[in-house]
């Protein structure tokens, strides 16, 4: 698949934020806030530095975060919210971003990247289903949907217990 649009890719910053809570509550409505993921949201910030947007003529058309986490004691990422303008699908932004947010993950030495979310889009990327009940997160969730990208061999051996929200110093 390719992308013929003129797509640009950057790290987010502070003025793309009312653009992105658009283009969530597009994608996702106004039931996004009893999610499990958006209670994980309120609880953690998320890190501008592994968070993209993609930009088109200086307007945000997708955007993909991630968010230091607990689960247990094993720092890992939450990815999320990603989404992209309805009349950008299925152009590869979702794709670039989710790559994109990978690639700082590993470079910034997480081990692991946890969502909740579609096999069907995320089992391409590398993402696998957590065994149902190993992560408890804070609220209802469709524990099938809860998935995992191990960042490093074996770094998903063990991933289990309370998702917390992980102080940012002990990040980077
Ligand atoms: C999911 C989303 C971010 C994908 O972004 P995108 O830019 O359209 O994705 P890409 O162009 O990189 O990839 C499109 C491919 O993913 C597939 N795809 C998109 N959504 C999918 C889904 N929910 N399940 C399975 N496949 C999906 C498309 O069929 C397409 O497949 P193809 O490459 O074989 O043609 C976008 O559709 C979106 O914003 N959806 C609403 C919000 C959402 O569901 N976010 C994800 C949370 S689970």
């Amino acid at each position: 698949m390719s992308c013929l649009l003129d797509v640009a890719y950057l790290a987010e910053a502070p003025e793309h934020d009312p653009c992105i809570t658009a283009i969530a509550d597009e994608a996702f409505g106004p039931g996004r806030f009893v999610r499990a993921a958006e209670r994980v949201r309120e609880m953690a910030p998320h890190d501008r530095r592994l968070s993209f947007v993609a930009l088109l003529e200086g307007t945000v058309v997708g955007s993909v975060r991630l968010t230091p986490i607990l689960i247990g004691t094993r720092p890992c990422l939450m990815l999320g919210p990603l989404a992209v303008r309805p009349q950008f699908k299925g152009k590869g932004i979702g794709r670039r971003l989710m790559a994109m947010a990978e690639t700082a993950a590993l470079l910034a030495g997480e081990k692991v990247i946890m969502l909740v979310g579609d096999r069907a889009y995320y089992m391409p990327l590398g993402y696998r289903p957590l065994p149902v009940g190993s992560v408890v997160m804070p609220g209802p969730v469709d524990q099938t949907r809860i998935l995992g990208l191990p960042l490093v061999e074996n770094a998903l051996d063990g991933v289990t217990g309370s998702v917390r929200a992980r102080d940012v110093s002990q990040h980077g």
